[in-house]
């Protein structure tokens, strides 16, 4: 009792978003190998699930889609296409249960055929020219209600571009929660497997994304970004991974005055639930201790796969 009186720090289940995997398709439910627990789901499945969630006062969702390798292409067409499932789908949760909060992903990656965040064009990803694609997913998301936006793909001046993009359509009211602090970090292999959308192999295709993602040394830098990302329009700032980088996630809380998320990552969720699953750590003890570290370091908000698991227990 009186331990608990003096707590500092609690988890919420308010506090949770929870990244949901969506595909086009009829009665899909396809478990990802390496997130074991997580699956790939279809519409109905989605919107049971959603509204499974709700009954556990867990209502704020990110949505990742898989898409189809035939609709993929250089420049992700498919991404504010008026027949995208995922625009359609977002339209269909905001109708059945208005009270959800929805997050968007914008990034070029499950959209192109080279399998990279933004534009690329002779082995080089190109700044400025992915920003007008992201500026067109970013409209279209809107326009299909998501009421947050997610730019993943850490382009330069990418925050301030959709930010007028998204006013001059009247589209005001539509938040950003910008992936502030996105490291290049080994952690987001299960991800890539979820939605296929690894960067391709290929000469004139980049191999990995350090051109565009964060060197996992630098702390400093992130408060430059986390500065670039308030004065171009970002409602929230989000550093990712989370366990890796309590340090940036503290620094960012203390220096900055926006709301603080933090994204527990597929690779973090993986190796806690091997081990798990090998019986060398005990579930119920390291799945509330591991978000509770991860705001007690500042997150205001967390991006978890545990989400619906600890709603379920709280
Ligand atoms: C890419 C994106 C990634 C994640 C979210 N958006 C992967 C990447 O940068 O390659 C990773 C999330 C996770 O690992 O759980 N737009």
């Amino acid at each position: 009792m009186i331990r608990s009186m003096v707590r500092e720090t609690q988890v919420n289940v308010q506090d949770l978003i929870f990244p949901l995997f969506v595909l086009d398709g009829k009665g899909i439910k396809s478990e990802i190998h390496s997130l074991p627990g997580i699956f790939r789901l279809s519409k109905e499945y989605i919107m049971k699930e959603i509204e499974e969630c709700i009954k556990l006062g867990l209502k704020s969702f990110v949505l990742f889609p898989a898409v189809d390798e035939s609709l993929k292409d250089k420049t992700a067409t498919y991404s504010y296409h008026k027949d995208n499932f995922y625009l359609k789908l977002a339209t269909k949760i905001k109708k059945e249960f208005p009270d959800t909060c929805l997050i968007s992903d914008i990034a070029m990656d499950p959209y192109s055929i080279d399998g990279h965040d933004g534009y690329v064009e002779k082995g080089k990803v190109i700044n400025d020219l992915t920003l007008p694609i992201l500026g067109k997913m970013a409209i279209a998301q809107a326009q299909a209600g998501f009421d947050i936006l997610g730019p993943s793909e850490m382009m330069d001046g990418r925050i301030g571009f959709i930010r007028k993009a998204l006013d001059d359509e009247g589209l005001t009211e539509t938040g950003i929660m910008s992936y502030t602090a996105k490291y290049a970090s080994a952690l987001y292999g299960p991800f890539r497997d979820a939605l296929d959308s690894a960067p391709k192999v290929g000469d004139d295709i980049p191999k990995d994304k350090k051109t565009y993602q964060m060197d996992p040394a630098n702390k400093r830098e992130a408060l430059i970004e986390a500065e670039l990302d308030t004065l171009e329009g970002a409602d929230y700032l989000m550093v990712k991974p989370a366990l890796h980088y309590l340090d940036v996630i503290h620094l960012l809380k203390s220096e900055c005055n926006l709301p603080i998320a933090a994204y527990h990552v597929s690779g973090e969720y993986a190796m806690l639930m091997a081990a798990c699953k090998n019986g060398w750590l005990e579930y119920e003890r390291i799945m509330p201790e591991t978000l509770l570290a991860i705001k007690r370091a500042g997150a205001d908000v967390i991006l978890t796969y545990f989400a619906k698991e600890f709603a379920l227990r709280h």
